[in-house]
């Protein structure tokens, strides 16, 4: 075995999209507030018939299409948006996609470090058996109040990945840094479908986590910063990991170049929050755009609210250009329906209650949708 990591990854968004400066328009805002300030353009809105599911059964289905299912025997769906309070999110994934029964199936969560959660599960359990894969999924929609300074960096989107032995993308090194702190910063009440969030207390907590995963790094045997070749910080929004960066080079007492952060940014300035997914997202992106990755050791800084931080490296294959997929999303992204703000208002403000049944219309163009609700439970089904 020569070391275990992403295989293979895959990043889905919704049908939907609104520009934000329209939303800047109504807000009676400088439109460089967000484009420059916050380092966003647009954000990815679920029509009536997408969900965390859809979005996350779309990924994994593109991601196996080309790697089957063999050897899989396990699903882990990282989530703060979760559909229900006792069903994972991934058993409908699970049957949607027609996956083996012969699969552990479950849903992780910690704000947006869940998928971190997942991720290094999965290289606990093909530590003990060399032969399994994992399929990771992590699927968000990150909604906040309507008029609220949280509204700019809503957002949405599903990855999905492969996690192995002999991983074609990228094999995750040893080492990790962890720091939890019990912060009121952002959290989701139960009754609520948007969070709460303290905006000066989350970015505060955001920094907090990143210098002390960082001290935990180091002590447990992490790489000198002048060993990271490149920086992937969690993005609620991509000004976060400018912010992020920043502070770790002054913690450091180093200097570090901007520009690199720069690929990472590229699909979240369109996306939004997604999350769980962010982070993923953003290494899609660098993937697909950093065409000088081969042998670069990346530093990842996994960040959920409430908080947790971890911090750890990862180190690009040589022969990783030969197995990234740019086509799906790109073509996804520029396909992506522009709506006004009247409708996304509409959107946002639809809550469907679970206790009455009820049909979504016909909306979205992704293989999978979410149908309504039948006798309380929620209803998926393909589009083809
Ligand atoms: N042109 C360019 N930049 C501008 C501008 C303009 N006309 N007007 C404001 N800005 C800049 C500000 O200087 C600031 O940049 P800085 O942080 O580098 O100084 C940035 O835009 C944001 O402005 P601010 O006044 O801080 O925005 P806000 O109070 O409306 O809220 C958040 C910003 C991020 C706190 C808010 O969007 C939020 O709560 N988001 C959700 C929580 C979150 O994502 N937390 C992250 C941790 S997980």
């Amino acid at each position: 075995m020569t070391g275990i990591g992403i295989h293979d990854i895959e990043l889905v968004t919704t049908h939907d999209v609104l520009d934000l400066a329209a939303l800047a328009e109504v807000r009676g805002v400088d439109p460089a507030k967000y484009e420059i300030g916050l380092g966003q353009t647009r954000m990815s809105v679920p029509a009536a018939d997408e969900d965390v599911v859809t979005m996350g059964a779309t990924a994994a289905a593109r991601l196996l299409e080309r790697t089957g299912t063999e050897g899989i025997r396990s699903l882990l769906f990282a989530t703060e948006t979760g559909v229900d309070q006792s069903k994972s999110g991934g058993m409908f994934i699970h049957g949607l996609l027609g996956l083996p029964s012969a699969m552990r199936v479950a849903e992780v969560k910690q704000a947006c470090y869940a998928g971190t959660v997942a991720l290094q599960s999965a290289l606990g359990v093909i530590a003990r058996n060399p032969e399994a894969k994992v399929l990771v999924v992590m699927s968000d929609i990150a909604k906040y109040e309507l008029g609220g300074s949280g509204e700019p960096t809503q957002g949405a989107g599903a990855i999905a990945m492969l996690v192995s032995a002999n991983p074609a993308l990228v094999e995750i090194e040893p080492e990790t840094g962890m720091f939890s702190a019990d912060v009121d910063d952002f959290w989701r009440p139960n009754d609520s479908t948007t969070a709460v969030v303290d905006g000066a207390l989350s970015l505060k907590a955001y920094l907090d986590a990143l210098t002390g995963s960082w001290d935990d790094y180091l002590a447990n045997g992490g790489h000198a910063i002048e060993e990271i070749d490149r920086f992937l910080y969690h993005q609620p929004f991509t000004k976060m990991a400018r912010k992020g960066h920043r502070e770790l080079a002054k913690y450091a007492g180093t200097a570090l170049s901007e520009d690199t952060l720069e690929p990472s940014f590229i699909y979240n300035r369109e996306l939004g929050n997604t999350y769980g997914a962010s982070i993923y997202s953003a290494l899609t992106s660098l993937l697909h755009h950093d065409e000088e990755l081969a042998g670069k050791r990346i530093g990842f800084f996994s960040y959920g609210s409430g908080s947790t931080g971890e911090y750890f490296t990862g180190v690009v294959r040589a022969d990783y250009r030969e197995h990234i997929y740019v086509e799906p999303i790109q073509t996804e992204l520029a396909a992506r329906n522009t709506i006004t703000f009247e409708e996304y208002a509409e959107l946002h403000e639809t809550v469907l209650p679970s206790s009455e049944d009820v049909e979504t219309p016909r909306v979205t163009k992704a293989p999978y949708r979410f149908a309504g609700i039948r006798g309380g439970a929620r209803q998926y089904e393909a589009t083809a």
